[in-house]
């Protein structure tokens, strides 16, 4: 059993992995702000004795003693994220430090959340995690953008430096019950306008494409990215830390500790998916377009071959089904119990 720290646990991603964790007998500490979280998400956990939640700020310090930190905490949607901005930067840039630095006073394992965005608009396609990807820096995209970029140069400095254990998930967009109905996201927007009769919004001319991943594939790569042994022991990973930072050496890419892109790569347009979403919902409403937000990404298609190879994952929840499964997620939570498809 492990003492386990889940900064942003009673978000989307997070509440899922302390379900999962806590399934498995470990002792899981959930931090989260509130800030686009919901103790709704958390609420069937907080009888249990192996779990705690602590309503905390990131930004500020937190001492406690745990072997694993999962440092999520971070809203994820433009509307959550461009709401304050200059919070967001200081929840990815104090607050990953903060968890940075609890892990290395703990010599706890840290795994941050990062995300695909970090690509910007790639001109790679589709994008291995050696891309440096094309971010506009002073968009308003960036303060999230930019801010994990931070927090990913903050987190290989940390580990080349101080020799601490790291991981590095790029997360591509996850769907899947508890996406909050009013986040923007286009999967939970689409979903929701169907269900409440209502056009169904598109940005742009829809050709845009994104690849879309199912929470419990998510969840899966995420610990088996989280429990894979580093092949070093804590000493062995200073000095050679010490020694690659030194000599300032270009690494074997293939480095645990190095980002893994985690994602479906099945590519679809955002067109396509409104109208699969319509004909899951069995839904008769139109599809009204809307101006394309600044620095909207045209493409975006993980490659997973390192997932592949250093972690033997990939989706299994094919996009049908994934859409099957959340849109009877929120029938149930608006109280729509029968389906018309
Ligand atoms: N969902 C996706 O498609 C996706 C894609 C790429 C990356 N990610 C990353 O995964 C992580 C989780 O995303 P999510 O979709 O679950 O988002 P979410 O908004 O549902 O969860 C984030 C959680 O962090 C909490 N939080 C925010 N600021 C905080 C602070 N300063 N202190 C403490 N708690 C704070 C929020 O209240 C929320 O519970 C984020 O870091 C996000 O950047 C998600």
């Amino acid at each position: 059993m492990a003492r386990i720290l889940i900064t942003g646990g009673a978000g989307f991603i997070g509440s899922h992995l302390c379900d999962y964790l806590i399934n498995k007998g470990h002792d899981i500490i959930c931090v989260d702000n509130l800030f686009s979280g919901s103790k709704n998400n958390i609420r069937h956990l907080l009888s249990h004795p192996y779990f705690e939640f602590i309503r905390h700020d990131i930004i500020h310090p937190l001492f406690i003693e745990v072997d694993q930190v999962y440092h999520l905490a971070c809203p994820a949607s433009p509307i959550h994220y461009q709401y304050n901005p200059i919070k967001t930067i200081k929840t990815n840039v104090i607050g990953t430090i903060n968890m940075l630095g609890l892990a290395k006073r703990v010599k706890a394992r840290i795994l941050l959340a990062s995300t695909s965005e970090i690509y910007g608009n790639p001109k790679v396609h589709p994008q291995p995690e050696t891309y440096w990807g094309n971010v506009n820096p002073i968009g308003p995209r960036g303060v999230y953008d930019e801010a994990k970029r931070f927090a990913e140069a903050m987190t290989m400095a940390y580990h080349r430096y101080h020799g601490l254990d790291t991981r590095i998930v790029r997360i591509f967009n996850t769907f899947g019950p508890r996406m909050r109905e009013n986040d923007g996201r286009a999967i939970s927007n689409f979903i929701v306008q169907a269900l409440k009769e209502k056009p169904l919004t598109v940005y742009g001319d829809g050709s845009q494409t994104r690849s879309f991943c199912y929470i419990d594939d998510m969840v899966s790569g995420i610990i088996k990215l989280l429990f894979k042994e580093s092949d070093k022991t804590f000493e062995e990973r200073t000095n050679k830390a010490n020694f690659l930072y030194k000599n300032k050496e270009v690494r074997n890419t293939n480095f645990i500790h190095d980002p893994i892109n985690l994602g479906n790569p099945h590519e679809l347009s955002i067109l396509d998916i409104a109208h699969m979403v319509l004909k899951l919902t069995g839904s008769q409403n139109r599809i009204e377009f809307r101006p394309l937000p600044a620095d909207d990404p045209r493409v975006r298609r993980p490659d997973i071959s390192k997932a592949k190879e250093l972690l033997q994952w990939e989706p299994k929840v094919n996009i049908e089904e994934a859409l099957k499964r959340t849109i009877q997620y929120f029938r149930k939570k608006f109280g729509i119990e029968t389906s018309r498809s």
